[in-house]
């Protein structure tokens, strides 16, 4: 990871968006320093619904989001500091969002997502990691999420921070062309992680 600023680095590159200029992966430059967690708020869910429709096919709808604020989930923005620009000047400051579900004794992700700029920068593994410790800190032992069986990206990096694929769930999703099954991993909560 590097902690040189992240500003004015923003170049085009044939990846579908923007990647920065010093490439220190195959994907893109690590992000390190420029970015801030905070709690979503009502007053956040025009924005939040447009990163969640540039992010999925079946984007979920303002209501899932009100409802999720309502039960108390753990609703949390990754957003970038004012004075950066991880992002073009004229998209939204967020960067991503993710849901997580607190239980006795386990955790549920329920949302993670990340604008397409930002990918490739570890940021997802970032967002990921605070879902992960705030199941953590509030004694939940497993971590457990379902993702389309056809979204690699999401299943590599679930498998590569810790993740363990522990069941299919037979046609969870919508699809375009009928049904897609689910792929259900869990996490188990040691003192080695992190
Ligand atoms: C899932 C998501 C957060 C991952 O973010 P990201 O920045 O692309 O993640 P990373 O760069 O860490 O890539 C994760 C892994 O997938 C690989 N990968 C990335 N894009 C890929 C693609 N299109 N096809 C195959 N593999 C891909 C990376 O090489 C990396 O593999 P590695 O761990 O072996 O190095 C992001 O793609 C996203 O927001 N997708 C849309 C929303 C979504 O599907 N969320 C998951 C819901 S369960």
């Amino acid at each position: 990871m590097t902690n040189e600023p992240v500003n004015q680095l923003l170049v085009n590159l044939p990846y579908g968006g923007c990647e920065l200029s010093e490439v220190s992966t195959a994907r893109g430059k690590l992000i390190d320093s420029g970015f801030r967690f905070r709690n979503m708020r009502d007053a956040d869910l025009e924005s939040v619904l447009a990163v969640e429709k540039r992010c999925y096919e079946f984007p979920w709808t303002c209501r899932v989001f009100q409802d999720c604020l309502k039960a108390g989930y753990i609703c949390r923005l990754l957003e970038q500091e004012p004075d950066q620009q991880l992002v073009p000047s004229e998209s939204s400051k967020l960067l991503g969002h993710g849901i997580l579900m607190l239980g006795p004794g386990e955790a549920h992700i329920l949302n993670l997502c990340l604008v397409p700029e930002c990918r490739g920068t570890g940021l997802s593994v970032k967002l990921l990691r605070s879902l992960v410790e705030t199941a953590k800190s509030n004694q939940a032992k497993e971590v457990f999420l379902e993702v389309r069986e056809s979204n690699e990206a999401a299943r590599k990096l679930y498998e590569s921070n810790g993740f363990n694929q522990i069941a299919v769930r037979r046609d969870y999703y919508d699809a375009s062309d009928g049904r897609e099954d689910a792929w259900v991993y869990a996490l188990a909560l040691g003192d080695q992680y992190c």
